[in-house]
């Protein structure tokens, strides 16, 4: 893979990078389709992390379908998937040196899932070493993951340029998400309500609700729905993921994740 890169970039080509986990949806093809539009070429990571599940965590049941992604990657002009294996990532079994963030993975997405953004940090430093990348783009759908690794490239100095792209939603509004797969009927219906209670915030924070208002019509929404179970919702900094509690326009980042039956979803909005 640095081989590749190493030949490119001596012929003054930019390289684009997307990492992802693969049971690539719309959401990751716009990635990829920003890459093409900064860089010269587009290179895509395939690789279910082992290192950022917890050991309760949907590691072994996460949906694989590399055929599938390959023809995905082909239709909008990838130029090579990188896919490596759990011996080639991780040959001794696991690292035993990890990148951890400490400030911004902090809360939230880090502590109900402890251990893993330290995967996440562990698995793109490794990606970017292999990649080479001049540019590399991330999606504002993890938009905790976005703050945590822009941290780490400024802490590290990781010689690239961070692009962040807007969620793509279904027509209906749920941010896709490979793991949408997970939901039955009933489900997927339910699991509107996390877009629901994001337009619900927008237009009651507008209309003057303070941020205690606004998350209790949220947390009423949300379970309302008999399948759902709220694991947090958060009225953070966007870049500092600290609790906030008033209004200022343009950095305020609503972010929830909620159960909808056994699956976990995250969504948020920058407001
Ligand atoms: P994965 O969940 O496969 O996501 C890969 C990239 O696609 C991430 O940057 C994610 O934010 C983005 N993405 C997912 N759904 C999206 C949507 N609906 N709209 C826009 N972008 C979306 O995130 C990971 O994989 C992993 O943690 C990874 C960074 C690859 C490290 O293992």
């Amino acid at each position: 893979m640095r081989a590749w890169s190493r030949i490119a970039r001596a012929a003054g080509e930019r390289v684009g990078f997307v990492p992802t986990m693969g049971y690539l949806h719309e959401g990751h093809l716009s990635l990829m389709r920003e890459a093409k539009r900064r860089a010269d070429l587009c290179v895509v990571s395939i690789y279910v992390n082992p290192t950022q599940f917890g050991p309760k965590e949907d590691f072994s049941k996460y949906p694989r379908d590399f055929e599938r992604d390959r023809k995905l990657c082909e239709s909008v002009g990838v130029d090579a998937i990188f896919a490596p294996t759990n011996e080639e990532m991780y040959p001794a079994g696991a690292a035993t040196t990890w990148v951890e963030e400490t400030a911004v993975s902090e809360r939230w997405e880090g502590m109900s899932r402890p251990g893993h953004f330290r995967g996440v940090c562990t698995v793109v430093a490794k990606l970017f070493n292999c990649v080479l990348p001049d540019v590399a783009c991330f999606g504002q759908k993890d938009a905790q993951q976005c703050a945590v690794l822009r941290r780490m490239v400024r802490d590290l100095n990781f010689p690239l340029e961070f692009v962040v792209c807007p969620t793509v939603r279904e027509p209906d509004g749920l941010a896709m998400s490979s793991r949408n797969v997970y939901l039955s009927p009933t489900e997927r219906q339910e699991a509107l309500a996390l877009k629901q209670s994001l337009d619900l915030a927008r237009r009651e924070l507008a209309a003057g609700r303070t941020i205690d208002e606004v998350s209790a019509a949220m947390t009423k929404l949300i379970t309302s729905k008999p399948s759902a179970r709220i694991d947090y919702i958060a009225f953070v900094d966007s870049e500092t993921l600290l609790p906030v509690n008033r209004y200022e326009p343009g950095r305020l980042l609503v972010a929830m994740a909620v159960f909808v039956g056994k699956t976990r979803l995250i969504d948020n909005m920058v407001l």
